[in-house]
This record gives structure tokens, C-alpha cells and sequence, in this order.
């Protein structure tokens, strides 16, 4: 489960959000970053993703970070169910991309905080990661029933 650590989820909203203000200050717009971390560690994905621009992947990426920082986009029948709906069965992606894709926005992330990255963050990524992932696999579990 993702309640691994001590602080509840409302603190690991807080810590996610202090994190990316502190990496857009440093690095500006980390979107190329991620993506391209994303489409190096995941062959599939960059091939599924091969002709999408930068506008779409920012837009992607908003949609990640509103799932990270609300509750109510990924419970059942959520938006993040009609997202897999989409993503799952007509793009073909799988649990494992959305592993590497949340892998790497925590990499680029991490690496624009550098000595700034601390425990605190780890474990706030993790336990919203964490909990979204539930829900991705569940689904996709669900969808090959
Ligand atoms: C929680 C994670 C994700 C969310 C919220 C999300 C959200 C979105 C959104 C909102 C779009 C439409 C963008 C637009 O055109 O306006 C999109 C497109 C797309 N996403 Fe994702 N996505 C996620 C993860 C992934 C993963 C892991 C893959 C695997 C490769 C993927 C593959 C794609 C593809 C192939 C498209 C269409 C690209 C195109 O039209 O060229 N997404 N996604």
C-alpha cells in the first residue's frame, strides 16, 4: 500500500507540489526532459508516442500532474479510468509504461532539485505513484478478465 511512511496524504500533496516549484525554478520547463528519459527507458512507449509533438506531451503531463495532486481524478469510474479506457485499449499502453513514465518525471525531477532532494520528497512521490499505480493495474487486470 502506499501509506509506507508517516505523513499523510494531504503532506505528500504539499511536498510533491514544493518539489516541482523548487525544479521549475531551477530548470525551467522539465516536459523535453521527461519525455525523453521516458522514451529511453521504454522502447514501447516511444514507439506508441513517436509522433506526438511537445504540445501534446505538455498537455499529457498536465494531466499527470492534476491526477498527482487530486484523489478525486483516480478513484472508480474516475477520470483516470476513462484515461485508461483510452490509453490501455485503444493506444495499447500497458501497466509498465506508466511505471517508467512516473520513474521518469521522478529521475528528472530528482536530478533538477539536486542536493535539494530529500527523503520527504521521496516518499511523497512515491506514495502518490504508488497509489495511482494501484488503480492502473487494477483497471488493466479488470480490462483482460
Ligand atoms: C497517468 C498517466 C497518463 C495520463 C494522465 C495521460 C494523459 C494523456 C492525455 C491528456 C493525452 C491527450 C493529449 C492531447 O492531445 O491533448 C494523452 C495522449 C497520449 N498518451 Fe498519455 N497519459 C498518461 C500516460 C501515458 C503512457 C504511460 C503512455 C504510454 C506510452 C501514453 C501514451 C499516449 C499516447 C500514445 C497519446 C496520443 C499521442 C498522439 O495523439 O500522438 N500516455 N495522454
Amino acid at each position: 500500500m502506499s501509506d509506507n511512511n508517516n505523513i499523510g496524504d494531504d503532506n505528500n500533496v504539499v511536498a510533491l507540489v514544493e518539489s516541482l516549484e523548487i525544479c521549475a525554478e531551477r530548470a525551467g520547463d522539465i516536459v523535453p526532459d521527461i519525455f525523453a528519459d521516458f522514451f529511453e527507458r521504454d522502447d514501447g512507449a516511444r514507439q506508441l508516442m513517436e509522433h506526438s509533438d511537445q504540445l501534446m506531451q505538455g498537455r499529457m503531463f498536465e494531466s499527470v500532474l492534476e491526477l498527482l495532486m487530486n484523489d478525486e481524478l483516480f478513484g472508480e469510474d474516475s477520470y483516470l479510468d476513462w484515461e485508461l479506457d483510452n490509453h490501455l485499449v485503444a493506444y495499447a499502453a500497458t501497466p509498465g509504461m506508466y511505471q517508467s513514465f512516473f520513474d521518469s518525471i521522478v529521475q528528472v525531477v530528482r536530478d533538477g532539485l539536486g542536493a535539494d532532494w530529500n527523503e520527504r520528497y521521496a516518499a511523497a512521490w512515491q506514495a502518490r505513484i504508488d497509489k495511482i499505480m494501484e488503480r492502473v493495474n487494477a483497471f488493466s487486470a479488470a480490462a483482460k478478465a
